[in-house]
Protein backbone atom coordinates (compact mmCIF):
# COMPACT_ATOMS: atom_id res chain seq x y z
CA UNK A 1 0.00 0.00 0.00
CA UNK A 2 1.56 3.33 -0.67
CA UNK A 3 1.75 5.22 2.52
CA UNK A 4 3.84 7.58 1.80
CA UNK A 5 1.15 10.83 1.80
CA UNK A 6 0.97 11.04 5.55
CA UNK A 7 4.57 11.80 7.15
CA UNK A 8 6.02 8.58 8.37
CA UNK A 9 6.05 9.01 12.05
CA UNK A 10 1.84 9.56 11.78
CA UNK A 11 1.77 6.27 10.08
CA UNK A 12 3.08 4.66 12.94
CA UNK A 13 1.43 5.99 15.47
CA UNK A 14 -1.66 5.39 13.78
CA UNK A 15 -0.69 1.74 13.08
CA UNK A 16 0.27 1.31 16.54
CA UNK A 17 -2.89 2.45 18.04
CA UNK A 18 -5.03 0.44 15.40
CA UNK A 19 -6.35 3.33 13.16
CA UNK A 20 -4.75 2.00 9.93
CA UNK A 21 -8.07 2.85 7.90
CA UNK A 22 -7.40 6.15 8.49
CA UNK A 23 -4.32 5.84 6.47
CA UNK A 24 -5.46 4.33 3.60
CA UNK A 25 -8.28 7.35 3.99
CA UNK A 26 -5.73 9.84 3.48
CA UNK A 27 -4.95 8.15 -0.11
CA UNK A 28 -8.53 9.14 -1.40
CA UNK A 29 -7.86 13.38 -0.09
CA UNK A 30 -7.37 16.13 -2.31
CA UNK A 31 -4.12 18.01 -1.19
CA UNK A 32 -5.71 20.95 0.67
CA UNK A 33 -7.77 18.97 2.22
CA UNK A 34 -4.74 16.26 3.26
CA UNK A 35 -2.80 19.14 4.73
CA UNK A 36 -6.04 20.04 7.04
CA UNK A 37 -6.15 15.79 8.05
CA UNK A 38 -2.76 15.85 8.98
CA UNK A 39 -2.64 18.91 10.88
CA UNK A 40 -6.26 17.31 12.89
CA UNK A 41 -3.91 14.48 13.79
CA UNK A 42 -1.02 15.93 14.63
CA UNK A 43 -3.34 18.22 17.04
CA UNK A 44 -3.95 14.95 19.34
CA UNK A 45 -1.71 12.67 21.53
CA UNK A 46 -2.53 9.85 19.74
CA UNK A 47 -0.72 7.54 22.03
CA UNK A 48 -2.71 8.68 24.59
CA UNK A 49 -6.08 8.39 22.25
CA UNK A 50 -4.82 4.93 21.75
CA UNK A 51 -5.49 4.36 25.57
CA UNK A 52 -8.43 5.56 25.90
CA UNK A 53 -10.24 3.76 22.89
CA UNK A 54 -8.48 0.20 25.12
CA UNK A 55 -10.04 1.64 28.04
CA UNK A 56 -13.30 2.91 27.48
CA UNK A 57 -14.75 1.24 24.60
CA UNK A 58 -15.98 -1.99 24.18
CA UNK A 59 -14.46 -3.70 27.06
CA UNK A 60 -14.69 -1.19 29.22
CA UNK A 61 -15.19 -1.72 32.77
CA UNK A 62 -16.65 1.01 35.45
CA UNK A 63 -14.28 1.10 38.46
CA UNK A 64 -15.89 -0.43 41.65
CA UNK A 65 -18.26 1.93 43.88
CA UNK A 66 -15.75 2.47 46.52
CA UNK A 67 -16.44 0.70 50.07
CA UNK A 68 -17.44 3.77 51.94
CA UNK A 69 -19.59 6.86 50.64
CA UNK A 70 -20.97 9.36 53.44
CA UNK A 71 -22.38 12.18 52.81
CA UNK A 72 -20.19 15.32 52.79
CA UNK A 73 -19.98 17.86 55.37
CA UNK A 74 -21.12 21.16 54.63
CA UNK A 75 -21.69 24.90 56.02
CA UNK A 76 -25.11 24.50 56.02
CA UNK A 77 -27.45 27.73 56.52
CA UNK A 78 -28.74 26.75 59.77
CA UNK A 79 -25.37 26.43 61.58
CA UNK A 80 -24.76 29.02 63.65
CA UNK A 81 -21.12 28.17 64.73
CA UNK A 82 -19.46 29.90 61.90
CA UNK A 83 -18.80 33.59 61.88
CA UNK A 84 -20.53 34.52 58.75
CA UNK A 85 -19.62 38.22 59.36
CA UNK A 86 -15.71 37.55 59.56
CA UNK A 87 -15.84 35.61 56.16
CA UNK A 88 -18.07 38.12 54.55
CA UNK A 89 -15.23 40.91 55.10
CA UNK A 90 -12.49 38.40 53.98
CA UNK A 91 -14.37 37.91 51.01
CA UNK A 92 -14.93 41.35 50.52
CA UNK A 93 -11.45 41.96 50.47
CA UNK A 94 -10.72 39.94 48.09
CA UNK A 95 -12.66 40.80 45.27
CA UNK A 96 -12.15 44.41 46.39
CA UNK A 97 -8.30 43.88 45.88
CA UNK A 98 -8.69 42.42 42.65
CA UNK A 99 -8.01 39.20 43.44
CA UNK A 100 -10.67 37.63 42.31
CA UNK A 101 -12.29 37.19 38.67
CA UNK A 102 -15.22 35.48 37.11
CA UNK A 103 -14.91 32.24 35.01
CA UNK A 104 -18.07 31.30 32.98
CA UNK A 105 -18.11 27.62 31.00
CA UNK A 106 -20.19 28.28 27.95
CA UNK A 107 -18.62 25.74 25.53
CA UNK A 108 -22.00 23.41 25.70
CA UNK A 109 -25.00 23.60 23.04
CA UNK A 110 -28.42 24.50 23.75
CA UNK A 111 -29.13 21.38 22.20
CA UNK A 112 -31.52 20.13 25.63
CA UNK A 113 -33.30 23.84 25.16
CA UNK A 114 -34.05 23.54 21.40
CA UNK A 115 -32.22 26.13 21.17
CA UNK A 116 -30.03 26.98 18.21
CA UNK A 117 -27.06 28.88 18.75
CA UNK A 118 -24.42 29.87 22.02
CA UNK A 119 -26.62 28.88 25.58
CA UNK A 120 -25.10 32.14 26.88
CA UNK A 121 -27.45 34.31 23.91
CA UNK A 122 -30.53 32.47 24.94
CA UNK A 123 -33.01 35.33 26.43
CA UNK A 124 -33.74 34.69 29.49
CA UNK A 125 -34.80 37.46 31.98
CA UNK A 126 -38.55 37.04 33.31
CA UNK A 127 -39.92 40.58 31.73
CA UNK A 128 -37.07 42.18 29.20
CA UNK A 129 -36.01 38.68 28.18
CA UNK A 130 -31.95 39.89 28.64
CA UNK A 131 -29.43 36.99 27.16
CA UNK A 132 -27.86 35.09 29.92
CA UNK A 133 -24.42 36.88 29.28
CA UNK A 134 -25.90 40.64 29.39
CA UNK A 135 -27.19 39.52 33.23
CA UNK A 136 -23.79 38.12 33.88
CA UNK A 137 -22.11 41.25 32.17
CA UNK A 138 -24.52 43.76 34.20
CA UNK A 139 -23.98 41.49 37.37
CA UNK A 140 -19.91 42.28 36.72
CA UNK A 141 -20.58 45.77 36.09
CA UNK A 142 -22.67 46.38 39.11
CA UNK A 143 -20.05 44.67 41.46
CA UNK A 144 -17.02 46.94 40.08
CA UNK A 145 -19.35 49.44 41.50
CA UNK A 146 -20.30 48.44 44.60
CA UNK A 147 -16.21 47.39 45.50
CA UNK A 148 -14.87 50.21 43.57
CA UNK A 149 -12.79 47.80 41.52
CA UNK A 150 -12.04 46.15 38.26
CA UNK A 151 -13.35 42.36 37.37
CA UNK A 152 -11.76 40.16 34.78
CA UNK A 153 -13.88 37.90 33.16
CA UNK A 154 -12.91 34.39 31.27
CA UNK A 155 -15.22 32.55 29.14
CA UNK A 156 -14.69 29.39 27.77
CA UNK A 157 -16.30 28.14 24.62
CA UNK A 158 -15.75 25.42 22.22
CA UNK A 159 -15.26 24.94 18.63
CA UNK A 160 -18.83 24.70 18.17
CA UNK A 161 -19.84 28.30 19.44
CA UNK A 162 -16.80 30.34 19.91
CA UNK A 163 -16.97 32.73 16.57
CA UNK A 164 -21.05 33.07 17.55
CA UNK A 165 -20.30 34.14 21.14
CA UNK A 166 -17.46 36.86 20.55
CA UNK A 167 -19.80 38.44 17.55
CA UNK A 168 -22.43 38.08 20.17
CA UNK A 169 -20.13 40.48 22.35
CA UNK A 170 -18.89 42.48 19.32
CA UNK A 171 -22.88 43.02 18.65
CA UNK A 172 -23.86 44.13 21.67
CA UNK A 173 -20.76 46.77 22.75
CA UNK A 174 -19.96 44.16 24.81
CA UNK A 175 -22.77 44.91 27.27
CA UNK A 176 -20.87 48.04 28.51
CA UNK A 177 -17.46 45.99 29.92
CA UNK A 178 -14.30 46.65 28.56
CA UNK A 179 -13.28 44.14 25.59
CA UNK A 180 -9.81 44.40 27.26
CA UNK A 181 -11.44 42.80 30.77
CA UNK A 182 -12.87 39.85 28.73
CA UNK A 183 -11.06 36.70 27.85
CA UNK A 184 -12.89 34.41 25.73
CA UNK A 185 -10.99 30.95 25.06
CA UNK A 186 -12.08 27.68 23.53
CA UNK A 187 -11.76 24.57 25.39
CA UNK A 188 -10.39 21.42 23.98
CA UNK A 189 -11.90 18.46 21.98
CA UNK A 190 -11.27 14.81 21.35
CA UNK A 191 -12.41 12.47 18.57
CA UNK A 192 -15.39 10.28 19.16
CA UNK A 193 -14.79 6.46 18.32
CA UNK A 194 -17.34 3.38 16.87
CA UNK A 195 -18.20 1.71 20.06
CA UNK A 196 -17.96 -1.84 18.51
CA UNK A 197 -14.30 -1.42 15.98
CA UNK A 198 -12.77 1.10 18.37
CA UNK A 199 -12.18 3.19 14.98
CA UNK A 200 -12.05 7.06 14.91
CA UNK A 201 -14.80 8.16 12.67
CA UNK A 202 -15.00 10.93 10.01
CA UNK A 203 -17.06 13.58 10.13
CA UNK A 204 -16.46 14.38 6.04
CA UNK A 205 -13.45 13.53 4.34
CA UNK A 206 -10.24 14.26 5.69
CA UNK A 207 -11.94 15.56 9.10
CA UNK A 208 -12.47 13.50 12.35
CA UNK A 209 -15.61 13.61 14.08
CA UNK A 210 -14.83 15.18 17.81
CA UNK A 211 -17.13 16.30 20.28
CA UNK A 212 -15.90 19.67 23.26
CA UNK A 213 -13.78 17.97 26.04
CA UNK A 214 -16.14 18.56 28.74
CA UNK A 215 -15.81 21.43 30.62
CA UNK A 216 -13.22 19.64 32.58
CA UNK A 217 -10.98 20.81 29.71
CA UNK A 218 -10.95 24.14 31.29
CA UNK A 219 -8.12 23.72 33.58
CA UNK A 220 -5.92 22.61 30.31
CA UNK A 221 -7.53 25.70 28.07
CA UNK A 222 -7.26 28.38 30.87
CA UNK A 223 -3.47 27.82 30.76
CA UNK A 224 -2.59 27.06 26.81
CA UNK A 225 -4.66 30.16 26.33
CA UNK A 226 -2.91 31.68 28.28
CA UNK A 227 -5.82 33.51 30.08
CA UNK A 228 -4.21 31.52 33.63
CA UNK A 229 -1.33 33.39 33.16
CA UNK A 230 -3.37 37.14 32.27
CA UNK A 231 -5.11 36.60 35.56
CA UNK A 232 -1.90 35.50 37.53
CA UNK A 233 -0.36 38.68 36.00
CA UNK A 234 -2.94 41.04 36.76
CA UNK A 235 -2.59 40.21 40.42
CA UNK A 236 -5.81 37.66 40.27
CA UNK A 237 -5.43 34.70 42.75
CA UNK A 238 -9.01 32.80 42.81
CA UNK A 239 -11.58 32.45 39.79
CA UNK A 240 -14.78 32.24 41.04
CA UNK A 241 -16.69 29.64 38.71
CA UNK A 242 -20.29 29.27 37.58
CA UNK A 243 -22.03 27.87 34.12
CA UNK A 244 -23.79 29.96 31.70
CA UNK A 245 -26.98 28.25 32.65
CA UNK A 246 -27.59 29.84 35.75
CA UNK A 247 -28.99 33.26 35.98
CA UNK A 248 -29.70 33.21 39.80
CA UNK A 249 -25.49 32.16 40.17
CA UNK A 250 -24.25 34.87 42.50
CA UNK A 251 -21.04 35.72 40.26
CA UNK A 252 -19.12 36.80 43.23
CA UNK A 253 -20.30 35.62 46.70
CA UNK A 254 -17.82 37.09 49.32
CA UNK A 255 -18.89 35.15 51.99
CA UNK A 256 -18.34 32.15 49.78
CA UNK A 257 -15.37 33.51 48.69
CA UNK A 258 -13.71 34.46 52.15
CA UNK A 259 -14.56 30.67 53.62
CA UNK A 260 -12.44 28.95 50.39
CA UNK A 261 -9.46 30.90 50.84
CA UNK A 262 -9.71 31.34 54.94
CA UNK A 263 -11.99 28.87 56.84
CA UNK A 264 -9.63 26.31 58.94
CA UNK A 265 -10.94 23.36 57.06
CA UNK A 266 -10.30 24.81 53.70
CA UNK A 267 -6.86 24.30 51.94
CA UNK A 268 -8.08 27.45 49.36
CA UNK A 269 -7.94 25.12 46.59
CA UNK A 270 -11.29 24.79 44.92
CA UNK A 271 -14.44 24.94 47.37
CA UNK A 272 -18.19 24.44 46.33
CA UNK A 273 -21.38 25.46 46.48
CA UNK A 274 -24.87 23.28 47.06
CA UNK A 275 -28.50 23.37 48.00
CA UNK A 276 -30.66 20.69 49.43
CA UNK A 277 -31.95 18.50 47.02
CA UNK A 278 -35.55 18.85 45.69
CA UNK A 279 -36.16 15.12 45.76
CA UNK A 280 -34.10 12.09 45.62
CA UNK A 281 -33.37 12.14 41.68
CA UNK A 282 -33.29 15.42 41.32
CA UNK A 283 -30.50 15.61 38.30
CA UNK A 284 -27.82 17.32 40.34
CA UNK A 285 -24.37 16.07 41.06
CA UNK A 286 -23.79 14.94 44.60
CA UNK A 287 -20.73 15.92 47.42
CA UNK A 288 -19.94 12.86 49.20
CA UNK A 289 -16.91 11.98 51.07
CA UNK A 290 -15.18 8.85 50.56
CA UNK A 291 -11.91 8.10 52.33
CA UNK A 292 -11.78 11.55 53.87
CA UNK A 293 -12.67 13.89 50.43
CA UNK A 294 -15.02 15.45 49.25
CA UNK A 295 -16.39 14.49 45.74
CA UNK A 296 -19.30 14.89 43.61
CA UNK A 297 -21.12 11.95 42.49
CA UNK A 298 -22.75 12.79 39.55
CA UNK A 299 -26.74 11.91 39.45
CA UNK A 300 -26.44 9.54 36.60
CA UNK A 301 -23.80 7.14 38.69
CA UNK A 302 -25.04 7.84 42.34
CA UNK A 303 -26.46 4.64 43.17
CA UNK A 304 -30.56 4.68 43.89
CA UNK A 305 -30.21 2.92 47.47
CA UNK A 306 -27.99 5.89 48.48
CA UNK A 307 -29.64 8.58 46.47
CA UNK A 308 -32.96 7.12 48.49
CA UNK A 309 -31.39 6.64 51.81
CA UNK A 310 -33.15 8.72 54.53
CA UNK A 311 -31.39 10.00 57.86
CA UNK A 312 -33.32 9.37 61.39
CA UNK A 313 -35.06 12.36 60.74
CA UNK A 314 -36.55 11.13 57.50
CA UNK A 315 -34.35 13.64 55.22
CA UNK A 316 -32.69 12.81 52.44
CA UNK A 317 -28.99 11.31 53.47
CA UNK A 318 -27.18 12.79 50.39
CA UNK A 319 -29.28 16.08 49.98
CA UNK A 320 -26.47 18.06 48.81
CA UNK A 321 -26.86 19.02 45.90
CA UNK A 322 -24.60 20.45 43.24
CA UNK A 323 -25.24 24.00 41.56
CA UNK A 324 -22.26 23.72 39.84
CA UNK A 325 -20.87 27.27 41.59
CA UNK A 326 -17.01 26.47 42.88
CA UNK A 327 -14.05 28.73 43.87
CA UNK A 328 -10.59 27.76 42.74
CA UNK A 329 -7.37 29.18 43.45
CA UNK A 330 -5.18 29.45 39.98
CA UNK A 331 -2.36 28.18 42.15
CA UNK A 332 -4.22 24.70 42.23
CA UNK A 333 -4.95 24.94 38.50
CA UNK A 334 -1.10 25.34 37.73
CA UNK A 335 -0.85 22.36 40.16
CA UNK A 336 -3.59 19.80 37.89
CA UNK A 337 -2.33 21.26 34.45
CA UNK A 338 1.81 20.64 35.43
CA UNK A 339 1.22 17.20 37.11
CA UNK A 340 0.36 14.35 35.18
CA UNK A 341 -0.55 12.42 38.75
CA UNK A 342 -3.31 14.83 38.78
CA UNK A 343 -4.76 13.93 34.74
CA UNK A 344 -8.64 13.92 34.97
CA UNK A 345 -10.83 10.91 34.69
CA UNK A 346 -13.00 10.79 31.41
CA UNK A 347 -16.31 9.82 31.65
CA UNK A 348 -17.70 8.27 28.51
CA UNK A 349 -21.26 8.81 26.67
CA UNK A 350 -22.93 6.00 24.31
CA UNK A 351 -24.22 8.66 21.47
CA UNK A 352 -25.44 8.29 17.96
CA UNK A 353 -22.72 9.79 16.03
CA UNK A 354 -23.12 10.34 11.82
CA UNK A 355 -19.92 9.28 10.51
CA UNK A 356 -18.70 8.91 6.45
CA UNK A 357 -16.66 5.71 5.21
CA UNK A 358 -13.21 5.82 4.94
CA UNK A 359 -13.43 4.31 1.35
CA UNK A 360 -16.51 4.84 -0.23
CA UNK A 361 -17.38 8.37 1.16
CA UNK A 362 -20.21 7.18 1.45
CA UNK A 363 -22.49 8.87 4.72
CA UNK A 364 -23.73 6.81 7.52
CA UNK A 365 -26.40 7.22 9.95
CA UNK A 366 -26.67 5.45 12.71
CA UNK A 367 -30.61 4.15 13.67
CA UNK A 368 -29.13 3.28 17.17
CA UNK A 369 -25.96 4.84 19.65
CA UNK A 370 -23.05 3.62 17.54
CA UNK A 371 -20.12 5.70 19.18
CA UNK A 372 -18.33 6.93 22.29
CA UNK A 373 -17.75 10.46 23.12
CA UNK A 374 -15.20 10.96 25.92
CA UNK A 375 -15.64 13.97 28.55
CA UNK A 376 -13.91 15.35 31.52
CA UNK A 377 -15.78 17.17 34.76
CA UNK A 378 -14.33 20.27 36.16
CA UNK A 379 -15.86 18.97 39.87
CA UNK A 380 -13.55 16.08 39.27
CA UNK A 381 -10.83 18.53 40.54
CA UNK A 382 -12.36 18.52 43.52
CA UNK A 383 -11.03 15.36 45.07
CA UNK A 384 -7.08 16.37 44.21
CA UNK A 385 -7.63 19.99 46.73
CA UNK A 386 -6.14 18.87 50.20
CA UNK A 387 -9.21 20.35 51.66
CA UNK A 388 -12.16 21.12 49.63
CA UNK A 389 -15.55 22.84 51.90
CA UNK A 390 -19.19 22.70 50.50
CA UNK A 391 -21.02 25.86 51.13
CA UNK A 392 -25.12 25.95 51.45
CA UNK A 393 -26.77 28.57 49.48
CA UNK A 394 -30.66 28.99 49.30
CA UNK A 395 -32.30 27.58 46.15
CA UNK A 396 -34.29 30.23 45.22
CA UNK A 397 -31.71 32.52 45.98
CA UNK A 398 -29.19 30.86 43.58
CA UNK A 399 -30.25 28.57 41.52
CA UNK A 400 -32.51 28.59 38.62
CA UNK A 401 -31.46 26.77 35.68
CA UNK A 402 -32.27 27.11 32.01
CA UNK A 403 -31.87 23.78 30.46
CA UNK A 404 -34.84 22.24 29.06
CA UNK A 405 -37.33 23.53 26.80
CA UNK A 406 -40.01 22.40 28.89
CA UNK A 407 -40.99 21.20 32.34
CA UNK A 408 -38.13 20.80 35.34
CA UNK A 409 -35.34 23.34 34.90
CA UNK A 410 -36.64 25.31 31.65
CA UNK A 411 -37.32 29.18 30.98
CA UNK A 412 -40.45 28.72 32.33
CA UNK A 413 -39.77 27.46 35.99
CA UNK A 414 -36.68 29.66 35.90
CA UNK A 415 -38.75 32.58 35.17
CA UNK A 416 -41.12 31.62 37.99
CA UNK A 417 -38.30 31.52 40.33
CA UNK A 418 -36.58 34.96 39.03
CA UNK A 419 -39.91 36.39 39.94
CA UNK A 420 -39.80 34.73 42.87
CA UNK A 421 -36.35 36.24 44.44
CA UNK A 422 -37.36 39.77 42.96
CA UNK A 423 -40.67 39.54 45.43
CA UNK A 424 -38.40 38.39 48.21
CA UNK A 425 -35.74 40.83 47.40
CA UNK A 426 -38.28 44.02 47.46
CA UNK A 427 -40.10 42.16 50.47
CA UNK A 428 -37.16 42.46 52.47
CA UNK A 429 -36.70 45.96 51.48
CA UNK A 430 -39.99 47.19 52.48
CA UNK A 431 -42.21 46.73 49.27
CA UNK A 432 -45.57 45.26 49.51
CA UNK A 433 -45.49 42.50 46.99
CA UNK A 434 -49.14 40.10 46.11
CA UNK A 435 -49.31 37.25 46.07
CA UNK A 436 -52.53 34.83 45.39
CA UNK A 437 -53.90 32.57 47.48
CA UNK A 438 -51.20 29.44 47.14
CA UNK A 439 -48.81 32.11 47.93
CA UNK A 440 -47.11 33.05 44.49
CA UNK A 441 -46.11 36.05 43.27
CA UNK A 442 -49.12 37.94 41.89
CA UNK A 443 -46.96 39.80 39.22
CA UNK A 444 -43.73 39.36 37.22
CA UNK A 445 -40.78 41.27 38.55
CA UNK A 446 -37.23 41.57 37.19
CA UNK A 447 -34.82 43.57 38.77
CA UNK A 448 -31.90 44.22 36.54
CA UNK A 449 -28.20 43.25 38.22
CA UNK A 450 -27.69 46.92 37.44
CA UNK A 451 -29.52 47.56 40.43
CA UNK A 452 -28.75 44.81 42.81
CA UNK A 453 -26.84 41.56 42.84
CA UNK A 454 -27.97 40.82 46.27
CA UNK A 455 -30.94 41.49 48.30
CA UNK A 456 -29.48 43.96 50.55
CA UNK A 457 -28.58 46.21 47.31
CA UNK A 458 -32.09 47.32 47.49
CA UNK A 459 -32.03 49.58 50.52
CA UNK A 460 -30.00 52.18 48.79
CA UNK A 461 -32.77 52.36 46.52
CA UNK A 462 -35.88 54.34 45.65
CA UNK A 463 -38.27 51.69 45.14
CA UNK A 464 -42.39 51.74 45.11
CA UNK A 465 -44.23 50.83 48.21
CA UNK A 466 -46.09 48.08 46.73
CA UNK A 467 -46.70 46.16 43.78
CA UNK A 468 -49.81 46.18 41.94
CA UNK A 469 -51.18 42.66 41.63
CA UNK A 470 -51.09 41.45 38.08
CA UNK A 471 -49.11 43.74 37.39
CA UNK A 472 -44.99 43.79 35.27
CA UNK A 473 -42.16 45.36 37.18
CA UNK A 474 -38.69 46.01 35.96
CA UNK A 475 -36.43 47.41 38.92
C1 LIG B 1 -24.46 19.95 35.50
C2 LIG B 1 -23.56 19.08 36.39
C3 LIG B 1 -24.32 18.61 37.61
C4 LIG B 1 -24.88 19.82 38.36
C5 LIG B 1 -25.76 20.63 37.42
C6 LIG B 1 -26.22 21.92 38.09
C7 LIG B 1 -22.13 18.05 34.72
C8 LIG B 1 -21.66 16.82 34.08
N1 LIG B 1 -23.11 17.93 35.63
O1 LIG B 1 -25.41 19.10 34.92
O2 LIG B 1 -23.49 17.87 38.50
O3 LIG B 1 -25.61 19.39 39.49
O4 LIG B 1 -25.03 21.01 36.24
O5 LIG B 1 -26.95 22.69 37.21
O6 LIG B 1 -21.64 19.12 34.47
N2 LIG B 1 -20.06 22.77 29.20
C9 LIG B 1 -18.95 23.24 28.57
N3 LIG B 1 -18.23 22.37 27.80
C10 LIG B 1 -18.58 21.07 27.63
C11 LIG B 1 -19.74 20.60 28.29
C12 LIG B 1 -20.46 21.48 29.07
O7 LIG B 1 -18.58 24.40 28.69
O8 LIG B 1 -17.87 20.35 26.92
C13 LIG B 1 -20.83 23.70 30.05
C14 LIG B 1 -22.19 24.02 29.48
O9 LIG B 1 -22.14 25.12 28.61
C15 LIG B 1 -22.96 24.31 30.75
C16 LIG B 1 -22.32 23.41 31.79
O10 LIG B 1 -21.06 23.08 31.29
O11 LIG B 1 -22.74 25.64 31.17
C17 LIG B 1 -23.15 22.21 32.21
O12 LIG B 1 -23.11 21.20 31.30
P1 LIG B 1 -24.23 20.10 31.13
O13 LIG B 1 -23.63 19.00 30.38
O14 LIG B 1 -25.46 20.74 30.57
O15 LIG B 1 -24.49 19.57 32.62
P2 LIG B 1 -25.88 19.29 33.39
O16 LIG B 1 -26.46 17.98 32.99
O17 LIG B 1 -26.73 20.46 33.25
Amino acid sequence: MNTTVLPHILVESLESIGQSHLIEHALTLDAPVLAGFIEQLEGFDLAAIGEYINRYGKGYASAPPAASIEPARCYTLGDQTWDRAKYRGIGQQLIRDGKVACFTVAGGQGSRLGYDGPKGCFPTSCVQNKPLFQLFAESIRKSEEKYETRILWAIMTSPLNHAATISFFEDNGYFGLDAEQLMFFEQGVMPSFDLESGRLLLAEPGVLCTNPDGHGGAYRALKESGALDAMLSAGVEHLSYFQIDNPHAMILDPVFLGLHRSADDSSGEMSSKMVAKASWDEKVGVFCSIEGRTEIIEYSDLPEGLAKQTDDAGALAFNAGSIAIHAISLAFIEKIVSDPRYALPFHRAIKKVGSVDPVSGESCTPSEPNAIKLERFVFDGIKLAEQSIVVETDRVEEFAPVKNATGADSIESSKLLQTERGARWLTEAGVDVPRDDDGRVDAMIEISPLSAVEASDLALMDLPDSIAAGSTVVI
